[in-house]
């Protein structure tokens, strides 16, 4: 959690002061961006977002809001057929073809990988540990558990906040270097500068969102936001 009375504006020079933002306009013509247009998901977004949701309930709803952006996120996934028994004869059916990742970016990604875990249970869950310098907003690699041998047809890296897109960026930079043929993002909330980075840097990859807000706020918070993600979720003010 950044300090706000010792990290105003102004005291050390942090990636989005004196860049103007983009609009939320400019970055909804972006291509490979996929912003959830389900109610479902605005509803549950709202009790997410209020001040007043305690961290048991915010868990719970980073993981229902999880599922709603896996069921997303899965929808152009690659099938192999197979011929299988049911109980009244023999048809044919079809299996996701090749294993699929999920990389929480720890430590707010994890309810949402959770998420995932709950829709497709073999999913493989490779942790990455990526931390905001409170006074740089560079983010920190402390924490890497991806496996040397991959044989995946996509890999997800999920966190709930697109904030300067530093984090994002260097996820999926650190999968890029695994060779998985297809990576994507996956999202709760982004500022619009943050998600124009992302998809700058790595415009190979689709990027999966619950929403799109207005903008970042001087000490790199989203606005109007949840606040701290990982803070609420575990309870850690
Ligand atoms: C938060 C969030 C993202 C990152 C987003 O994590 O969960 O990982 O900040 O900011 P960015 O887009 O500017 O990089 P934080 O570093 O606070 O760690 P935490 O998950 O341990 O709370
Ligand atoms: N990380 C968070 O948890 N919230 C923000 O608004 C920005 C980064």
């Amino acid at each position: 959690m950044i300090d706000a009375t010792t990290q105003g504006s102004g005291q050390r020079k942090l990636p989005m002061q004196g860049v103007p933002q983009p609009t939320r306009e400019e970055v909804l013509k972006l291509p490979r961006v996929h912003i959830s247009t389900h109610p479902v998901m605005a509803h549950k977004l709202t009790a997410l977002r209020d001040k007043n949701t305690q961290p048991p309930e915010f868990y719970r709803l980073v993981k229902e809001i999880g599922a709603l952006l896996a069921y997303e996120a899965t929808a152009s996934l690659a099938l192999n057929s197979c011929t299988i028994e049911t109980p009244m004869g023999t048809t044919q059916g079809q299996r996701l073809a090749g294993g699929i990742g999920v990389t929480p970016i720890l430590r707010a990604g994890l309810g949402l990988a959770e998420a995932f875990r709950e829709v497709i249970p073999d999913v493989q869950i490779w942790h990455l540990g990526l931390r905001r310098d409170e006074h740089t907003l560079q983010a920190l690699e402390y924490y890497n558990q991806l496996p040397h041998q991959v044989n995946l047809q996509v890999a997800y890296a999920v966190d709930p906040m697109l904030a300067t897109g530093g984090s994002a960026i260097d996820a999926i930079t650190i999968l890029k270097r695994r060779g998985i043929p297809r990576l994507s993002y996956v999202g709760i909330i982004a500022a619009p500068y943050g998600l124009a980075k992302l998809a700058e840097t790595h415009p190979d990859i689709d990027i999966y969102l619950g929403a799109l807000d207005e903008r970042l706020n001087d000490i790199g918070y989203i606005v109007p936001g949840l606040g701290d993600a990982g803070d609420r979720q575990f309870g850690t003010f």
